[in-house]
């Protein structure tokens, strides 16, 4: 684009983010949690953040074992590859031993293969890790250089800037991606610095500005972490739920499933609630040794098909009992509902009996419901019909419950 057009389109832009991007939430891969800030690749060159032998890599095998035909296409570098200092013209550069090809030749590998790839800055003097991060004055700098690149997502931390700062300087990214003209989905970190929560976080002025937001603490790769996630977003569901929509939602970080941290049923677990929020499923974990176990969870096309449900409303928990059994919904497409019956304690598997009627389903005369991992079916569920299901401790049991007309 002609430089006097863009800042033409820069004065005159709006703070409507009109980017038609994640209609559905994201899907893909993002660095952040698997392998962080190793940038040791002479000693360590598999773990290590380096372009040739984990970004293409990643890309390799979204592509080979099927992953990018699921709708997992994003490949997201995170902190660290940048160099240590700004070129001569103010302009930010990767780390050239890690990043020999540069960041554009990483791109188009992306796109010849039918991937996307992200980015990472920080608003601010330095990201979080202490590299080179976006102050004010280099945002309008920074978003163009991001998309001659040709990349497909920002993420935007908020390490080292104020409350001052963070206000002007995520509209001000937002509205400098749009004026590239290429279309460049904006991932807000601002939240997730103000504590999440209303009134230090305008969630209507967030939603016209950025096409996803971390609310709350980083992810780690434990069963600890990802309960802290769920129960904080339960707790503020009321505020939360509802700002969550197309174009726009709410990320609790990234899938831990296939590390070190996570049981086969505890993945389970963080899938199907991953699900049920309408979150992002941006993985990071090591697609080149995951197990078949966790790559089915994560391939699982009915959850998938009800993370992209195209109504996009947020579930929530609607029963906490005193069996430490909680229980959450989804309405989706087709007067359709996901279910998850959540166990939390520990143990053996609970036997739990429920109605539809008092998860307040209650529109059609009878229900059935395909057990999203077993994978049977379960018929003729009218409202008041009491069911039992076995749950396994920190494990769920997830249900797509469709009307049944016949
Ligand atoms: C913050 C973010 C993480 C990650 C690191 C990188 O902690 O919340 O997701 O991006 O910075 O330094």
């Amino acid at each position: 684009m002609a430089l006097w057009l863009w800042i033409f389109s820069l004065v005159i832009g709006s703070l409507t983010l009109e980017n038609g991007l994640f209609r559905t939430p994201p899907m893909g891969w993002l660095a952040w949690e698997r392998f962080r800030c190793n940038i040791d690749c002479k000693n360590d060159p598999t773990n290590c953040i380096s372009s040739e032998e984990l970004f293409l890599d990643m890309a390799d095998r979204l592509v080979a074992d099927g992953w990018r035909e699921l709708g997992y296409v994003y490949v997201n570098i995170d902190d660290c590859w940048m160099a240590a200092r700004r070129d001569e013209q103010g302009r930010v550069t990767p780390d050239t031993a890690r990043f020999p090809g540069g960041i554009k030749a990483l791109a188009d590998y992306m796109h010849s293969r039918g991937l996307k790839l992200g980015i990472y800055s920080d608003l601010g003097d330095k990201t979080c890790a202490g590299y080179p991060g976006t102050p004010l004055n280099k945002v309008e700098l920074d978003a163009l250089t991001f998309s001659e690149w040709g990349i497909d997502m920002v993420k935007l931390d908020g390490c080292h800037s104020t409350a001052r700062e963070q206000y002007d300087g995520y509209s001000r990214m937002s509205r400098a991606l749009m004026a590239t003209g290429r279309p460049i989905a904006f991932s807000c970190s601002w939240p997730a610095y103000r504590g999440g929560l209303p009134p230090k976080v305008d969630y209507d002025l967030l939603g016209s500005i950025c096409n996803m937001w971390r609310n709350f603490d980083d992810i780690t790769d434990s069963w600890n972490s990802v309960l802290k996630i769920i129960d904080w977003y339960s707790i503020h569901q009321e505020v939360l739920q509802p700002i969550a929509g197309p174009g726009h939602w709410n990320d609790p970080d990234m899938l831990v499933i296939g590390n070190f941290g996570l049981s086969l049923e505890q993945a389970r677990t963080q899938m199907a609630l991953w699900a049920i929020l309408a979150a992002p499923l941006l993985m990071s974990n090591d697609l080149r040794t995951i197990s078949m176990e966790e790559r089915e969870i994560l391939q699982n096309r009915l959850i998938i098909q009800i993370n992209q449900d195209r109504l996009g409303i947020q579930g929530r928990r609607v029963l906490k009992e005193q069996s430490k059994i909680e229980v959450f919904v989804r309405p989706l497409e087709w007067s359709s509902y996901a279910i998850v019956f959540f166990n939390r304690r520990v143990g053996r598997p609970f036997l739990y009996n429920c109605t539809l009627s008092r998860l307040n389903i209650r529109k059609a005369k009878l229900y059935q419901a395909t057990d999203v991992y077993a994978g049977h079916l379960i018929r003729g569920l009218s409202t008041n019909t009491v069911f039992t299901i076995a749950i396994d401790p920190s494990g769920v049991v997830m249900w797509h419950l469709t009307p049944y007309y016949y």
